[in-house]
């Protein structure tokens, strides 16, 4: 199986109620701030890691945040949504809320590290504007609220938020699970010591995050 990544809309859900719990719990905005301090392109952002591994910036090893849970439960249909989309194999290994603030932009960036590679990276839009742009590869999107999109993070992006207010997006990652012919990179080849802790591992997230779905 090779991991097919695109940009396209899936479809919508309802965001109201992730929008309310965020917006009544603004102290989840302050639970970590490994993002914004760690990584430069996110300065002027803010998250909420529910599903993250702020040890490793590069990891698919999911570590369930239980301060988020009663906003994690809100987001679960949305995934199990999207699993039935996709009908393939895996793991959700990062789920996060991220906010990017009124006037400011995530510089153009490609998503890099082995995580990112092996998983294809959903967008819901719980706020946002036609003051927004996204720009991936050469489109210009816009990503109304409530909808969903699979972005490929192979291509290079970028984020205007042009508008006054927040722009705030579930961004969930699906790990693929690896079966004979994916496409690995030479340092990942089945056998290598990297492919066999990457098998280990992503057997012990599955079970992990299925205690929370
Ligand atoms: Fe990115």
């Amino acid at each position: 199986m090779s991991l097919q990544k695109e940009t396209k809309k899936y479809g919508a859900m309802d965001p109201s109620a992730v929008d309310h719990f965020i917006g009544t719990n603004r102290e989840l905005w302050n639970d970590s701030v490994f993002r914004q301090k760690g990584v430069g392109i996110f300065k002027k952002t803010e998250s909420i890691l529910m599903l993250f591994d702020s040890e490793n910036p590069f990891s698919y090893v999911p570590t369930f945040n239980s301060r988020c849970s009663g906003l994690f439960e809100l987001i679960i249909p949305t995934l199990s949504t999207i699993e039935s989309w996709e009908n393939i194999g895996g793991f959700w290994s990062r789920v996060i809320a991220a906010n990017l603030l009124p006037r400011s932009t995530i510089p153009i960036h490609t998503d890099k590290g082995f995580h990112l590679t092996y998983s294809k990276r959903f967008h819901w839009v719980i706020k946002s504007n036609p003051g927004v742009v996204s720009i991936v590869g050469n489109e210009k999107l816009y990503f109304a609220p409530g909808e969903i999109w699979q972005i490929n993070n192979r291509q290079s992006h970028s984020i205007e938020n042009n508008s006054d207010d927040n722009r705030i997006h579930i961004i969930a990652d699906f790990t693929v699970d690896q079966g004979p012919g994916m496409d690995f990179p030479a340092e990942f080849e089945p056998g290598s010591d990297d492919y066999k802790y990457f098998q280990l591992r992503a057997r012990l997230s599955g079970r992990m995050v299925n205690r929370y779905l």
